[in-house]
């Protein structure tokens, strides 16, 4: 069956977008068909894979908004072999206002992944808007598993607490919903805030697990300005092999890793300490 799996994290710049495009890059070279879905209207991921915005026909927005399309129909070829992007465009943004009047706005990116015949790809891998609003609430319905890209940032670990309320919050219409955990990203080795923010996160939150660590690398935009992965511009760097091994972690991860969200929610939220 076709993964589903979102990189979701409400604070901007946690490289989310970088984690998808690489790590659905990482999974193309172990044979595996990808298919990612840019759910952000600042449209980073559908730039970064060489897709032309202005010259979209359709976008996620469409598909969103108009009950007559499916993936299929929106789903466009990238710049990295056995990767496919269902593209954003600027116009998500009106998407928030726009879904106001549909009936069960928040289930709709849900409805066209469950009518999708999904069968061509391994994995959708979607990559979340730094927000907590509309868009990202379909994505916490639609998704089976969720990664959480984080960053040694002292804010890093104070949203953790709203998001979780969030997860806690739609775990009712999709209690299936697995965290496969933290993907830490932009860690340097020797920094005194990368290790003390895994130390916390390994004892805040002993039942989610750490993903291998993505190291900080200041030519990583690079491969962003040629429009492909960092897998391909820089194939034999430490980034490169940290994303390879993150997609390598994915694939292990069976039906018994993470916590789902009614875990979550047996047990009480799970909060982090502000
Ligand atoms: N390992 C890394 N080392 C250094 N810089 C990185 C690394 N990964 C990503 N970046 C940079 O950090 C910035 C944010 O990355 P990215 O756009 O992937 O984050 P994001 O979570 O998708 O952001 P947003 O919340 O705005 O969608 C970009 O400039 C990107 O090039
Ligand atoms: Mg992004």
């Amino acid at each position: 069956m076709t993964r589903v799996i979102a990189f979701f994290n409400q604070k901007g710049g946690t490289a989310k977008t970088t984690s998808t495009l690489n790590v659905a890059a990482a999974l193309a070279e172990r044979g595996r068909r990808v298919l990612t879905l840019d759910l952000d209207p600042q449209a980073s991921l559908t730039m970064a894979t060489g897709v032309d915005v202005a010259r979209l026909d359709r976008s996620v927005y469409d598909l969103l908004l108009d009950d007559d399309l499916g993936i299929a129909d929106v789903a466009n070829e990238t710049t990295i072999p056995g990767v496919d992007l269902v593209p954003s465009h600027p116009d998500l943004a009106a998407a928030e206002l726009e879904l106001l009047n549909v009936l069960e706005r928040e289930r709709q990116l849900d409805y066209r992944l469950r009518h999708a015949d999904l069968a061509a790809w391994d994995y959708v891998l979607v990559d979340a808007p730094p927000a907590l609003n509309i868009i990202s609430i379909n994505i916490l319905i639609a998704v089976h598993e969720l990664i959480i890209p984080i960053e040694p940032h002292p804010l890093s670990l104070m949203v953790l607490r709203r998001l979780f309320e969030t997860i806690d919050r739609i775990r009712r219409l999709n209690p299936d919903l697995r965290l496969l955990g933290f993907l830490p990203t932009k860690v340097h080795h020797s920094s005194r805030l990368a290790s003390d923010m895994l130390e916390t996160l390994r004892e805040e939150f002993p039942q989610l697990p750490l993903l291998p660590a993505i190291p900080l690398s200041v030519r990583g935009a690079e491969s962003t300005a040629e429009r492909t992965s960092i897998l391909h511009y820089m194939p034999r760097s430490s980034v490169a092999a940290a994303y390879r091994e993150v997609g390598a972690w994915i694939e292990d991860a069976d039906a018994g890793t993470g916590v789902t969200a009614a875990d979550l929610g047996g047990k009480g939220a799970i909060h982090a300490r502000p």
